[in-house]
C-alpha cells in the first residue's frame, strides 16, 4: 500500500464525513466530549498525514511522557483475534507491509477467538523483545495481566479496532469511531426502509455483534439512541420484541449463530407477516440474515452493515444488501504506525484530546470517521479504491 493511495484514502474519508455531519446526529464514540471528538478526527488525521520525521515537537498534550525511544529495526508485535472478517484479514496483510516498509521486524499473530491463545501469542512477542504491541482484543476485558506484563518490561500497547478494557498496560488505542458507526447504521436503515419500503410503519428486527468485543455494546447503543424514539412513537416495530443488546447479540460474531436466530425469528414471528428492515452490526452477519430471508420466501429486508467487504460492496451495488459502513484498514494501519513512529523518535505518544474510560483508567483515543456507503454514493467513497471500485459495474 503506498503512502500517497493512504493519505489520498484518509482525505477522501474526512471529506465524505464532514459532509455527511449535517444529518448523522450527535458524535459521541468512546469519547468524552464530542466537540473533542471532532478536534481528535482532525488531529489524529494530522498525526496521519504528518511526516514522522517532521513532528519536531513535543505534544501539549501527550499522555505519556516521552520516552527514550528505540532502534529502528525493531521488532513490533501484533496480536489479532481472529481471521474471520475481511478487515482482520487485511490487517495482517498491510500490518506486514507498512511495517516492513517502515523498516520494522513485524511479528504478526492472530489467535482465532481464544483468549488463552491470544494471552500466549503476546507473551511470545514480550519474550521475542518487541518494543511495541499492537492488540485488537478478542475480549477486551480478559488481557489485564499480560499487558502489565508487557508494561512491565518497558513495551508500549497499542489497541488496535477495539478497546483495550480493565488494564493499565495500555497506552492508547487506534480506532473508528464505535457510537458513530452505530449510529450510520440505524440512519441507513431508515433512509432505506423510506427509499425501498415507502411509507411505514415498519416490521424491524435487531442484531448486535459479538458481546466480549468492546465495540458491540457501543455499535449497537448508537444504533439505538436513533432507533428508540421511533420504536416509542409506533413508526418502527420490533414484531420479537427483542431490543437489548443481550437478546440480540451474536457469540463470537459467528455469521451462523445470526443466521439460526433469524431463520427462528421468522418462523416464530412473521409466518403472517412481512419483515421490512434489519439492523446488522456487520457485513457477514448482514449477509446471513438475507440469506434465511430468502430461503424463508420473504421480500429482501432492508439491511446495514460494517466493512465495507468486497461481497457486501457487490450485494450493495446490486441493491441485495441497502448499506454497508466503510472502515478503511488501511488508514488505520497507516495511523497506529505513525504512532509507532513517533514512539521510535523518542516523542512518546502523540497529542491527542479524546479519552476513554476502560474501567481503571482514561484511555488515549486516536480516531477516525466512519463512513456509510449506500449505491447512491458507493462510487464516490471509494474512489481511491481500485480493488472495491472495480466491485460496482
Ligand atoms: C470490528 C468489525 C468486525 C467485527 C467482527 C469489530 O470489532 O470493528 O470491523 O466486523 O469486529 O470481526
Amino acid at each position: 500500500m503506498n503512502r500517497k493511495r493512504i493519505m489520498a484514502l484518509l482525505g477522501a474519508t474526512v471529506l465524505a464525513v464532514s459532509a455527511l455531519t449535517g444529518c448523522g446526529g450527535g458524535r459521541e464514540g468512546a469519547a468524552n466530549a464530542p466537540a473533542a471528538q471532532e478536534a481528535a478526527v482532525e488531529e489524529s488525521t494530522e498525526v496521519a498525514t504528518q511526516d514522522a520525521a517532521a513532528q519536531s515537537e513535543t505534544p501539549a498534550t501527550a499522555t505519556e511522557a516521552a520516552g527514550s525511544g528505540f532502534e529502528a529495526g525493531a521488532t513490533i508485535g501484533v496480536s489479532l483475534p481472529w481471521l474471520g472478517t475481511q478487515n482482520w484479514k487485511e490487517a495482517e496483510t498491510m500490518f506486514k507491509e507498512q511495517l516492513e516498509a517502515a523498516g520494522y521486524v513485524p511479528i504478526i499473530q492472530a489467535a482465532d477467538q481464544k483468549v488463552p491463545q491470544q494471552q500466549q501469542q503476546i507473551e511470545s512477542m514480550i519474550e521475542n523483545g518487541a518494543k511495541v504491541i499492537v492488540v485488537g482484543p478478542i475480549d477486551g476485558t480478559q488481557l489485564g495481566s499480560v499487558l502489565e506484563q508487557a508494561k512491565d518490561a518497558g513495551i508500549y500497547v497499542i489497541g488496535y479496532d477495539r478497546l483495550l478494557e480493565n488494564t493499565t498496560g495500555v497506552d492508547g488505542v487506534v480506532q473508528f469511531g464505535s457510537v458513530k458507526t452505530g449510529e450510520l447504521q440505524a440512519q441507513a436503515l431508515l433512509d432505506g426502509l423510506k427509499e425501498v419500503k415507502g411509507e411505514g410503519p415498519y416490521n424491524i428486527e435487531l442484531f448486535g455483534g459479538g458481546p466480549a468485543d468492546p465495540n458491540a455494546p457501543n455499535f449497537f447503543k448508537g444504533a439505538m439512541s436513533v432507533l428508540q424514539p421511533l420504536i416509542d412513537d409506533g413508526t418502527l416495530t420490533v414484531v420479537s420484541g427483542q431490543t437489548d443488546f443481550t437478546q440480540c447479540a451474536t457469540v463470537d460474531w459467528d455469521n451462523a449463530k445470526a443466521q439460526a436466530r433469524m431463520d427462528s425469528l421468522l418462523s416464530g414471528f412473521y409466518s403472517d407477516k412481512d419483515i421490512h428492515g434489519v439492523l446488522s452490526p456487520n457485513d457477514g452477519i448482514a449477509r446471513a440474515i438475507i440469506t434465511s430471508c430468502e430461503n424463508a420466501g420473504q421480500q429482501i429486508p432492508v439491511v446495514s452493515g460494517l466493512d465495507a467487504e468486497n461481497e457486501s460492496v457487490e450485494w450493495v451495488w446490486s441493491g441485495r444488501q441497502y448499506s454497508t459502513v466503510a472502515k478503511p484498514t488501511d488508514a488505520l494501519v497507516a495511523q497506529t504506525i505513525e504512532i509507532i513512529n513517533s514512539l521510535r523518535d523518542g516523542k512518546g505518544m502523540p497529542a491527542t484530546d479524546v479519552t476513554a474510560d476502560n474501567g481503571v483508567k482514561e484511555v488515549a483515543i486516536y480516531e477516525l470517521p466512519p463512513v456509510v456507503v449506500t449505491k447512491a454514493n458507493a462510487k464516490e467513497v471509494f474512489a481511491n479504491d481500485p480493488s472495491r471500485l472495480e466491485l460496482l459495474k
